[in-house]
């Protein structure tokens, strides 16, 4: 079962689709499931009784783990509120890596706290086994004057010339607002996003599936990756979508030969092994040709 879904976008209920996956078959698990929130989906009615949510979670999260390899990790995207159920059953078959934070505001919802961020699990099978690279993101800086908006304090000589190696909290990867830029779905991921978690967690031709693919944003960054990659989604529609949104990419996101996620032209995210051979390909902003690292700033209030 496992070849005859690879690099395809297959219709039909995830659960028994994942059920015909063999055990320690995929390399990475992504889930990005409907939060239960009255979404308008095309078909799926997204507003199960609070234990029947749960109950069904449980059985794909089970799925998930089990096809993971020992080497492979597990995504699954949800609000706060479903994630803090989701450890219980994880925490008993996967070993907790992160809890990723990923701020994305959101319009008042007249709670105590405004909430700002989803949060990504992060599991791995086997916690000696697992297969995981140190990623750097891109220094954030001043639009006009290109200086550094972090103040590194006494550390700025050890700068590295890209960027930080990233932390659990990511600010730099935003929600896709302006309706040119997205598909007709009611959450449809960034690319960059899952391009981060398939540069951390996998290697070229490796395979990453996801369950409720919608718009096809997983499979997308792992074809432009150079994985292969599974995509399930109950909905007709949303697979046509998927479809047309892998045609239209190759799998050319590198620079020489190694594999990176670009947005809007610039580099995003990268491996931090690869930096040797990456440096030779990018031009050190002027700010810090010198090394001496004098025009790094805090904005000016
Ligand atoms: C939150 S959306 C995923 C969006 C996706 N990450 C993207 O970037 O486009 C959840 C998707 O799960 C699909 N879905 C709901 N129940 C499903 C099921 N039992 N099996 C497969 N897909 C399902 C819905 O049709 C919807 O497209």
């Amino acid at each position: 079962m496992l070849a005859k879904c690879l690099n395809k976008i297959v219709k039909g209920d995830c659960l028994g689709l994942l059920k015909k996956i063999p055990d320690n078959s995929v390399d990475m698990a992504f889930a990005d499931p409907p939060f239960n929130l009255k979404k308008k989906y095309n078909g799926y009615r997204d507003s199960l009784e609070f234990k029947d949510y749960l109950a069904w979670c449980d059985e794909w999260i089970g799925e998930m783990v089990r096809i993971t390899k020992p080497t492979g990790s597990i995504f699954i995207h949800n609000i706060p509120k479903w994630l803090s159920y989701y450890v219980k059953l994880l925490n008993e078959h996967a070993s907790f890596k992160h809890w990723i934070a990923w701020h994305a505001p959101t319009s008042p919802m007249g709670k105590s706290l405004q909430p700002a961020h989803y949060g990504v699990l992060f599991y791995v099978k086997d916690p000696k086994k697992t297969k995981i690279y140190e990623i750097r993101m891109p220094h954030e800086r001043e639009r006009k004057s290109d200086y550094l908006r972090k103040d590194y304090g006494g550390k700025k000589a050890g700068l590295h010339p890209f960027g930080p190696l990233l932390s659990d909290v990511w600010t730099d990867i935003h929600r896709i607002k302006h309706n040119k830029y997205r598909d007709e779905h009611p959450c449809q991921l960034p690319v960059p996003l899952l391009e981060r978690l398939i540069l951390m967690t996998t290697g070229e031709k490796d395979v990453v599936l996801d369950p409720f693919v919608g718009t096809g944003t997983t499979a997308v960054a792992a074809k432009k990756l150079g994985r292969k990659y599974i995509g399930f989604d109950l909905d007709e529609e949303y697979k046509k979508i998927s479809e047309s949104n892998l045609k239209k990419v190759k799998p050319d996101s590198k620079i020489g030969k190694s594999w990176v996620s670009f947005h809007l032209g610039e580099v995003r995210t990268l491996r931090d092994k690869d930096w040797a051979d990456l440096s030779t390909h990018f031009e050190i902003p002027e700010s810090m040709k010198d090394i001496d690292f004098t025009k790094i700033k805090l904005k000016k209030e």
